[in-house]
């Protein structure tokens, strides 16, 4: 899919959806926050979550005391409804509109989270991309956790196609550099009551070849 469709996709989405009734909605991020802790990354060390969307997590780490949190998405919609759900506490967020797989970084994060953003990539040349913005964007060490679509889980979101995956299979989307910590499925219930598998997935860089200068 092309940026700019892509882009108008997700416009429309959040334009004329509640975002309590989008079927990827959570109270709360309970198994992404069980990673985080599992990563043992501090709470000064940067985060970014990548298509991020309207979800908690940002509200969460805020509360947990992270002090270092970006949240990127392709809407520039939801970013302003995450700004104003968050009042003064944004002004200690960096909220980013783009693309993830044309986004350049200028600096570097120690954990990158992505629940339901890769599985929407469906072709090799965009999973390319997203894994070369990723293999720049974080640290030497860095860790990145990956929510995707499990091995049963739907074929399609939002009326897009996507792809789902086991953790062999995430591991091999995902190239030599990055070994598989550990990972687990979880049947998802959505507003309207259906469950929806996902796998869950805590990477670590342990190859530093492919790391570019900024
Ligand atoms: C299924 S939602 C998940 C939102 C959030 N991660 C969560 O768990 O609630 C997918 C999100 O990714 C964003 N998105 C889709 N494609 C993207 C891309 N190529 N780059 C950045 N964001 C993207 C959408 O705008 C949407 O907010």
């Amino acid at each position: 899919m092309m940026p700019d469709t892509r882009r108008a996709h997700w416009e429309a989405v959040y334009q004329q959806r509640p975002l309590d009734r989008v079927s990827w909605y959570q109270a709360y991020p309970t198994r992404s926050m069980a990673l985080i802790r599992a990563s043992g990354v501090s709470t000064e060390e940067a985060l970014i979550d990548v298509g991020g969307g309207a979800s908690f997590l940002v509200d969460t780490l805020l509360q947990d005391g992270f002090k270092d949190v970006t949240v990127l998405d392709i809407s520039s919609t939801v970013l302003d409804r995450v700004r104003e759900r968050l009042g003064k506490f944004a002004a200690n967020v960096s909220l980013i509109p783009a693309d993830v797989t044309t986004f350049a970084p200028s600096r570097r994060y120690a954990l990158w989270h992505d629940r339901a953003v890769f599985h929407f990539l469906t072709t090799p040349e965009d999973r390319a991309r997203y894994v070369r913005v990723l293999d720049g964007a974080l640290t030497p060490n860095g860790q990145l956790i990956l929510a995707a679509f499990g091995p049963e889980g739907p074929e399609r979101c939002s009326g897009l196609p996507v792809a789902r995956y086991s953790a062999l299979s995430l591991s091999v989307a995902l190239g030599s550099a990055w070994s598989l910590e550990q990972s687990s499925l979880e049947e998802h219930r959505t507003p309207a009551g259906t469950a929806q598998q996902f796998i869950y997935a805590l990477f670590r860089r342990k190859s530093t070849e492919l790391i570019r200068p900024l």
